[in-house]
């Protein structure tokens, strides 16, 4: 018997549509969701953009958003840290509802939000921005640079220069630092590598793979989608404002309607 797709490869289809399964398949479902979004809808007071949108993100995870340019990304990714308002469906953060709430004390609870343009200070130096990012620390700004030194020693060397003159790579880091300056529980980064030269992907990936082990539950939107699934723990295709598929991250990368539809042969 042959069985319907989904089940052959682990992959969760939309509700509603044919072989549609509603509970994760996969075998990364162990370690505890921290954010549980539920039937988001949101737009700009306009036409709606996301519709019914759910996505479950977990500590230790990489969760990545991919889809095509316009499907509602980074409305989502808005929608989720407050930037956007939803018009209806929940955002769940630790269990608690914070649908609605305003990026700042979204912040307080532990969600880093990263945007995808002007993310960081030009004028400013490496140092500058990272201490920009600790704002809402109440203290140990030093010793959480320290750390963060430590783990991405790139940003260490480059500490006394101004972040208009670094690298792609080096910039798209920064932002990342930033953004892990306030201690997250949850980091959501807005396509972390668009626009950097091929050189520096590699890099980049692993070093937001590397913030998986830091405790932190990591959401990536991308583009690039081949990388991006090879990285991600689990993926959600965005399509039209909408759930198209999600599973892990591998079992996408291999699934033939996947290839054809949205990421081809490159
Ligand atoms: N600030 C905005 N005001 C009105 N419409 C917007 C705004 N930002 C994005 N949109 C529209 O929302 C849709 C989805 O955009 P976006 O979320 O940026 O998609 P993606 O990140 O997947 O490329 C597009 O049709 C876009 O024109
Ligand atoms: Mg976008």
């Amino acid at each position: 018997m042959k069985l319907p797709r989904a089940w052959r490869t682990g992959l969760r289809e939309v509700p509603g549509s044919p072989g549609g399964e509603r509970q994760h398949a996969g075998a990364v479902s162990e370690s505890r969701p921290l954010l549980e979004v539920n039937m988001l809808t949101a737009g700009y007071g306009g036409p709606t953009i996301i519709a019914d949108v759910c996505l479950t993100a977990r500590t230790g995870h990489l969760t990545a958003i991919v889809g095509p340019n316009g499907a509602g990304k980074s409305t989502l990714i808005k929608a989720i840290a407050g930037i956007v308002k939803p018009t209806s469906g929940t955002v769940r953060l630790n269990g608690e509802d914070v649908t609605g709430s305003p990026p700042q004390n979204l912040a307080r609870r532990g969600m880093s939000y990263i945007p995808q343009v002007a993310n960081v200070f030009p004028s400013l130096t490496v140092q500058e921005n990272l201490e920009m990012g600790g704002y809402v620390l109440r203290g140990g700004i030093r010793e959480k640079i320290e750390e963060l030194y430590e783990t991405f020693p790139d940003l260490r060397d480059a500490r006394r220069r101004q972040a208009r003159t670094l690298s792609g790579g080096q910039r798209s880091m920064l932002a990342i630092g930033r953004g892990l300056m306030s201690n997250p529980a949850i980091l959501l980064l807005d396509e972390p590598t668009a626009g950097l030269a091929p050189r520096f992907l590699e890099t980049v990936w692993e070093q937001i793979a590397t913030i998986r082990t830091l405790g932190v539950a990591v959401i990536v939107v991308e583009q690039n989608t081949r990388r991006t699934l090879a990285y991600a723990d689990w993926a959600y295709v965005l399509v039209a404002g909408k759930n198209q598929l999600e599973g892990a991250g591998t079992d996408l990368l291999e699934d033939d309607e996947v290839e054809k539809l949205y990421i081809g042969k490159v």
